[in-house]
């Protein structure tokens, strides 16, 4: 069964309330975002394997770590997990980037998938597809889906604020998908927004609206 890791490092909880105030403006809520990705991306990155490998020190050869298992693949969730993208790129600079493009239906609020465009090795990475809310989780679990009907095996899910609802659409019907997530908030009102959240992700990063 996946996992759900709510990463409560001081620094993430610090800037997640700041990405929360409706009166952070657009220049500092994409600042954050981005920071928060970064630091998301140290945690989620924190049970990669290591093997061992001999180097030479200016003062002698010795053993020491790194990175071993397969090579890492990003894919933000159109529009609004592109804002958290750079942030994880910092850390992994080598990953490779694959996108989704997918919108949820206002009436409906059912997923419509726009755009995809993944590295053709997906069958070979470990995944991490990128949204800042997991809502309803229609959306996330329609991209996991579009993965792994492309090949992927292995996938990472992580965002900035989940509703429990969406987590356990995720968990139903991708139960080998961890997830990983800056907080876990209490519901979802009427429209289907994350309660308390942080409103509209997309538009608040974007300027829109
Ligand atoms: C938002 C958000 C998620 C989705 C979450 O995207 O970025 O992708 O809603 O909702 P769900 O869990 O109920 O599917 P939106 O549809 O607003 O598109 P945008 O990113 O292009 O603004
Ligand atoms: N999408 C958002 O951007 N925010 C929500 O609260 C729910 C879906």
């Amino acid at each position: 069964m996946g996992n759900v890791h709510v990463l409560d490092h001081p620094l993430i909880q610090h800037k997640l309330s700041f990405i929360r105030d409706r009166n952070t403006g657009t220049k500092e809520f994409r600042e954050l975002v981005d920071e928060v990705a970064m630091l998301m991306a140290f945690e989620i990155t924190r049970d990669l394997p290591l093997e061992e490998t001999t180097i030479e020190t200016p003062v002698t050869t010795t053993t020491t770590k790194v990175l071993a298992g397969k090579k890492i693949g990003l894919v933000p969730i159109l529009r609004a997990g592109l804002g958290m993208v750079d942030g994880m790129l910092k850390l992994i600079p080598a990953a490779k980037v694959g996108h989704v493009g997918l919108y949820r239906d206002p009436e409906t609020l059912k997923p419509v998938e726009y755009y995809i465009k993944l590295p053709s090795d997906i069958h070979e990475r470990e995944l991490i597809v990128i949204d800042p809310m997991l809502a309803t989780g229609g959306s996330a679990n329609d991209a996991i889906q579009s993965l792994k009907n492309r090949g992927a095996k292995n996938i990472r899910l992580m965002c900035l604020i989940a509703a429990p609802e969406g987590v356990e659409v995720i968990k139903e019907h991708h139960p080998d998908v961890d997830i990983y997530l800056a907080a876990l908030d209490e519901k979802l009102d009427d429209h289907a927004y994350i309660v308390p959240g942080l409103g509209d992700a997309g538009d608040r990063l974007f300027g829109t609206k």
